[in-house]
């Protein structure tokens, strides 16, 4: 295949003598005239264990060549890569203004083209870009996606240092198209790599990057005001890091990380605090983990507005334990959004099937009459009576018996704090999230 790589940095060097590895004869564009003759001499641009050897021995190959004339790049390859920089700018934004420009350019040799031609975004970029930069390349060629040309957003996961073998060997491979014959030719170019691939909307091809550096930027954040706790102390770090790690029920797993609703129960919350109270003790700032209660805290506001915005007065409340399937309510955060809901005048029914208000004993108990005066009065027993008496059902509770009853009463608002299956196909369903 002919393969032209526009942007000729740490990406798209990489790109470049990876992919001339498997015998495509590629094509290098940058504006950057050292990098293109650097490349031409048999060099790498930039300093990358491995990539020296492969691009000289694509150039001795002839398998890489490079140029600065970008029409003639699009006009010789069949498909085109995308490795433009878009750096971070003071207000946060990514400046994606050498991106358009190098779109432009690649619409100006599309131009010159019959065939259709794939561009492949490797670049990051903002979520929503994939219209703007399908606009600009039909505006600058004249000619329409999906006829001509398509346009695919392709995140690259490769970190410096290691990049070659990354590319090479890539956790997985995103591919971000509505066009299944691109996307599909896409996946069987990267057969060279034995990581899955996902054909995805180009929206979530666009946010996957941002959320995956973020994460891991908030596991760094996180281990590292960890071990500035432990140093502080005196305790092992690698002994305590070690038996963290090898949790893979709940640490290093899915768990826990499914958007919904805030967190709660009788112990999640209190040994966040009661860890941040210790480090405030010892005369130590951290600054992400003491800031977990207050993104939980705005996770149950945003509960009650999601309420609040249907305008309807009559709130069926289904579930009222931290937990699905059991009676433990202390510490459950549909009571403060119940809290919020009485104090903004709504009329509120309660009904949970794994509590009977005259049964509760002991320290729920004692909990419940705190944080919710006059609960009683606010319970049902039957579910058939909350239904009756709702405008707005918000599901905290997943028994299947309930929620079948639920999907009958088509006419009914559903809030669904826990993403239950059983109710997806709901005409008024809603989740916290969507
Ligand atoms: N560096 C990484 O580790 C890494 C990893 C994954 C993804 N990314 C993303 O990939 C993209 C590229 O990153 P990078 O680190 O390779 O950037 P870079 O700054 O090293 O390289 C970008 C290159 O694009 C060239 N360029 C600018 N305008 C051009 C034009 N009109 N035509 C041709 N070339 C042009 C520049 O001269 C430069 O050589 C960014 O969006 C980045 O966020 C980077």
């Amino acid at each position: 295949m002919n393969i032209s790589i526009f942007g000729l940095g740490y990406v798209g060097s990489v790109s470049l003598g990876c992919i001339a590895k498997f015998g495509h004869n590629v094509i290098g564009v940058d504006i950057n005239r050292k990098k293109v003759d650097l490349i031409k001499k048999g060099y790498s641009p930039i300093i990358e264990p491995g990539l020296n050897e492969l691009i000289s021995s694509g150039v001795k190959r002839k398998v890489i060549t490079t140029t600065s004339d970008y029409r003639y790049a699009v006009k010789s390859s069949d498909i085109t890569f995308v490795c433009i920089g878009t750096p971070g700018m003071k207000n946060g934004n990514l400046n994606l203004k050498s991106l358009y420009n190098s779109l432009r350019q690649i619409a100006e040799g599309l131009q010159y083209k019959k065939n259709y031609h794939p561009i492949v975004i490797r670049s990051t970029v903002i979520p929503g870009s994939y219209n703007k930069i399908v606009g600009t390349v039909e505006k600058y060629s004249c000619k329409k996606s999906g006829n001509d040309f398509s346009v695919i957003i392709n995140p690259e996961f490769l970190r410096e240092g290691s990049a070659v073998s990354d590319f090479l060997n890539p956790p997985l491979n995103v591919i971000g198209s509505g066009c299944r014959k691109s996307a599909e030719a896409l996946k069987k170019f990267y057969r060279f790599n034995k990581a899955k691939t996902y054909i995805v909307s180009e929206n979530t091809a666009e946010m996957i990057k941002l959320v995956n550096n973020s994460f891991h930027s908030l596991k760094i954040a996180f281990a590292n005001e960890l071990g500035n706790l432990f140093g502080k102390l005196g305790i092992d770090e690698k002994e305590i890091m070690n038996v963290f790690l090898k949790d893979k029920k709940l640490n290093i797993s899915d768990a826990y990380l499914k958007p919904g609703f805030a967190f709660g129960g009788s112990c999640l919350p209190k040994d966040v605090k009661a860890l941040n109270k210790f480090a405030k003790d010892n005369l130590l700032r951290l600054p992400l983990i003491s800031n977990i209660i207050d993104s939980n805290e705005l996770q149950k506001q945003i509960a009650f507005n999601r309420i609040a915005f249907f305008k309807k007065k009559n709130i069926g409340i289904w579930g009222l334990s931290f937990k699905s399937g059991t009676d433990d309510m202390r510490g459950s955060p549909i009571l403060d959004v119940i809290n919020m809901l009485l104090k903004n005048n709504f009329k509120v029914r309660l009904f949970d099937q794994n509590v009977v208000f005259k049964k509760i004993i002991g320290a729920n108990k004692i909990y419940l009459k705190k944080k919710l005066p006059g609960a009683e009065e606010l319970f049902e027993k039957d579910f058939n009576n909350l239904l009756k008496y709702s405008d707005v059902i918000v599901v905290n509770s997943a028994e299947k018996k309930f929620a079948r009853k639920l999907m009958d009463c088509k006419k009914l608002i559903i809030l669904d704090l826990i993403n239950i299956p059983e109710l997806y196909g709901h005409p008024n369903y809603n989740s916290l999230t969507g």
